[in-house]
């Protein structure tokens, strides 16, 4: 079995020798051209005069393309027509595409496009969530979840609390920046080499913009360095630019953002503010609760509402509601049009509730895990019929075994009495504690996007190539679709040739998104082997005079009844006896449905568990803080791949609590974004790591489902445990006052807010 091992990343060795080929590295023509955007330098107005002549006359220039040089249709947007590629005359962002400069160098291209001289009328721009409440600035009503009568239920219950939540938003900060290469082909056909997510909606938009069917565009990716969402919709700008500029002078183009460019063009993760309002008893069980959640977009729709939605649908995260009323505002603003980020807004409204819980705990004065404990949705086999807000039944949930199991491992109960006498003896440093879970839900909240397809092929030399419709960005999906692909022949996963995403092979594809890859292609990649096992089997029948029952692939090799053969053997007899060898697979996730203005349905197909225990230490005199140990337990079902596995839950969790403490985006009050280089801009270091760190797949793990080998999505997930750090802060913050006042922690926890958190809960400052 090649399925259920730990083998190492498919490109694993090629990643550290520097030899894996990434859309840069691809040779190109001698006659390529190079581009580069020139932007807004105003958030928000109308353009009233442009010279670009100084662009034209500069070094290496070839050509200057506005929007009115455009053949087709002017925009980059994933589906809602209101993003253009280039500016039509008004601007909406600092950072705003205008023009194209076409160049013979990346260099000279850049620095021609600093060369335009632009007049503008400026307008009042709205940057903040205050100011777009204030103006009505929104891409829809808001959004309304409701279950039960939450206002009744909280003005019923003994106790309550309420209060605001500040979230910031999160810079992607792929290592490998956007870029797309697009060569020309006959008859006016475009290859395009893009570092995308989502390569058929490249296809779309490139011939879109072109004017052509999709079937004059072909698009490839092998890989990605890194996506985490940023690259499900950010890199049709480039593409589009590319192709269209290659259509116009015949020539191989090729565009990347340098890494400032890049930070200050492409969307990045919501920021989010949310209200909350609870009512519990003296457990802390909670009778009602309302959110009002608010999300800034930025200027263009991008993914802004499902990334809105999928904020709300996880509200409530692992805990029962019995009632609840979520509203949802979608801001528009005049900064960059935020996109999808690992968890697409998941992570926000499951802070929402953690906050509510964090509060609670201290209202009532206690531990905040007895209240989480308090508030968990029953275990399947209590076979409780609980419901989410958005009324879909949770019929899996396995927290409270994982948070119990995790209690345990991690020693949490003696260690959080080790932590209050360490703080009672410590007047400078402080230390805190939390557990936090996660439930996720896994299936695209759009659900005619939960479809996959693939292709496979045996050589008549028994060697295996694969293909499918997601794509590789270093969450390991390539090598546990190949194990999938391996296990059907029995053979081992070096005889499957791991080949790169391509619209001409599997068509209308959907993003490698929503965590969902393995699932959808390890499902179609194992329809499409299926087939060709059942071929072959039928064949060997009919050689062999044997029963089906006793035909098996296992070890490289084809046992024929009491006969054994090389598996290469048997693909050439059956090349050689006119079998076809090729097979496409296809996969629909059944049993979900989903109406998101009545917020009612079955959205997910199933939900993924984890808990992490995090301990922190900050200064007092600084804010300065740390993670000490971090213990997570977490529930891949069956795993494809462990090792893959533990990688995207440890990168996922750093990354979340990368989000919630240091990764601070500052804008300043004209709009432009002050923290666009890393220098400014603090994603954690190797350094940054917890000093301990545990992880621990499930045992018991088992997808209720029949997802492919009863596997969980795992992608985004972890992300949310980061939340336990963000928490556990809080909670040394708790630590180091005299625990009257509850101060709400606003998120990033940089060592500012951190310090100023200190100052308040001592009573010397406003906080923050
Ligand atoms: N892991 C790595 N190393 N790089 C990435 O870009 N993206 C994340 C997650 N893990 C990402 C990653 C995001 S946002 C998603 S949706 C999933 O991987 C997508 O891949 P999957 O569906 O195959 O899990
Ligand atoms: Mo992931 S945010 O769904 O690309």
């Amino acid at each position: 079995m090649s399925v259920s091992k730990s083998l190492p990343h498919d490109a694993g060795p090629m990643h550290v020798a520097g030899s894996a080929r990434y859309v840069d590295d691809i040779p190109t023509p001698e006659n390529t051209l190079h581009l580069a955007f020139g932007i807004s330098e105003i958030a928000h107005g109308e353009i009233e005069a442009m010279d670009l002549d100084p662009v034209r006359r500069a070094n290496g220039v070839v050509a200057v393309y506005t929007a009115l040089d455009l053949p087709g249709e002017n925009d980059v947007s994933p589906a809602a027509h209101d993003e253009p590629l280039l500016s039509d005359g008004s601007v909406h962002f600092l950072g705003q595409p205008i023009f194209i400069v076409v160049a013979t160098s990346h260099l000279a291209a850049r620095k021609a496009a600093r060369l335009a001289n632009i007049d503008y009328v400026e307008k009042p721009a709205l940057l903040s969530i205050d100011d777009a409440m204030a103006a009505n600035s929104c891409f829809e009503a808001p959004l309304e979840f409701l279950k039960g009568d939450p206002e009744a239920a909280i003005s019923d219950a003994p106790f309550m609390v309420e209060g605001t939540l500040e979230l910031g938003g999160q810079e992607h900060f792929y290592l490998e920046g956007q870029i797309a290469l697009v060569l020309p082909q006959e008859g006016g056909d475009m290859l395009v080499h893009s570092s995308t997510q989502h390569p058929s909606e490249i296809q779309h938009k490139v011939a879109a913009a072109l004017n052509v069917p999709f079937n004059a565009v072909r698009v490839e990716i092998r890989r990605m360095g890194g996506g985490f969402g940023g690259k499900e919709s950010q890199g049709n700008g480039l593409a589009i630019a590319c192709a269209v500029a290659a259509q116009k002078t015949g020539r191989p183009c090729k565009m990347r953002y340098d890494r400032d460019d890049d930070m200050v063009i492409t969307g990045k993760r919501h920021e989010f503010r949310i209200e909350y309002k609870a009512g519990f008893d003296a457990e802390g069980r909670i009778a009602g609760v309302t959110f009002t959640q608010y999300a800034r977009c930025g200027w263009a729709q991008d993914l802004s509402l499902p990334v809105a939605d999928r904020a709300m649908l996880h509200a409530d995260n692992t805990y029962h509601l019995p009632h609840a009323r979520i509203i949802s505002h979608r801001l528009r603003t005049n900064t960059v049009s935020n996109t999808a980020y690992r968890g697409f807004g998941g992570p926000q409204g499951i802070v929402g509730i953690e906050r509510v819980i964090d509060h609670i705990a201290h209202e009532l004065a206690a531990d905040p895990l007895d209240i989480r404990k308090a508030n968990y949705y029953q275990s399947v086999a209590a076979k409780a019929a609980e419901t989410t807000p958005y009324h879909q039944e949770v019929q899996d949930s396995v927290i409270r075994e994982i948070s119990d199991e995790l209690v345990k491992s991690s020693d949490y109960i003696a260690r959080r009495k080790a932590i209050a006498d360490w703080n009672a003896k410590n007047p400078i440093l402080k230390k805190g504690i939390a557990l936090t879970p996660v439930k996720f839900g896994i299936s695209f909240t759009l659900t005619f996007l939960n479809q996959a397809g693939a292709l496979v092929h045996i050589y008549s030399d028994g060697s295996i190539h694969l293909n499918h419709g997601g794509t590789e960005m270093g969450q390991g999906l390539f090598t546990k679709v190949a194990q999938v692909a391996a296990d059907a022949f029995g053979l081992e996963i070096d005889a499957v040739k791991i080949t790169a995403t391509d619209t001409a092979k599997v068509p209308n594809t959907s993003a490698t998104a929503a965590s969902s890859g393995s699932d959808l292609n390890g499902m179609a990649v194992k329809a499409a082997c299926d087939q060709l096992r059942n071929r072959l089997i039928q064949f060997l029948k009919d050689q062999h005079g044997v029963k089906a029952g006793d035909i098996r692939f296992e070890g490289g090799q084809v046992l024929v009844g009491e006969e054994v053969f090389s598996f290469a053997d048997v693909a050439g007899e059956a090349y050689r006896n006119r079998i076809s060898l090729s097979a496409n697979g296809f996969y629909a996730t059944p049993d979900i449905e989903w109406d998101r203005f009545e917020g009612r349905g079955r959205p997910f197909y199933y939900f993924a568990y984890g808990a992490a225990v995090s301990e922190v230490v900050i200064d007092t005199l600084t804010g300065e803080n740390r993670m000490l140990r971090v213990d997570i337990l977490h529930d891949v079902g069956r795993s494809l791949n462990p090792a893959l596995d533990i990688g995207q839950i440890e990168g996922g969790f750093v990354q979340g609590a990368g989000w919630l403490t240091t990764e601070e985006l500052v804008w300043d009050g004209k709009g432009r974004l002050t923290t666009h280089a890393p220098s400014t801009y603090k994603i954690p270091a190797c350094s940054d790591r917890p000093e301990v760190f545990n992880v621990d797949l499930w045992a018991r793990g088992l997808n209720v489902e029949k997802t492919i080998y009863r596997s969980k999505a795992v992608g985004e997930p972890p992300f949310v445990l980061g939340v336990a750090t963000f928490m556990a802060l809080s909670d040394a913050i708790r630590a180091a006052g005299d625990g009257s006042r509850y101060v709400a922690l606003d998120g990033p926890a940089t060592a500012e807010r951190v310090l100023f958190s200190v100052q308040a809960q001592k009573g010397d400052g406003d906080g923050v």
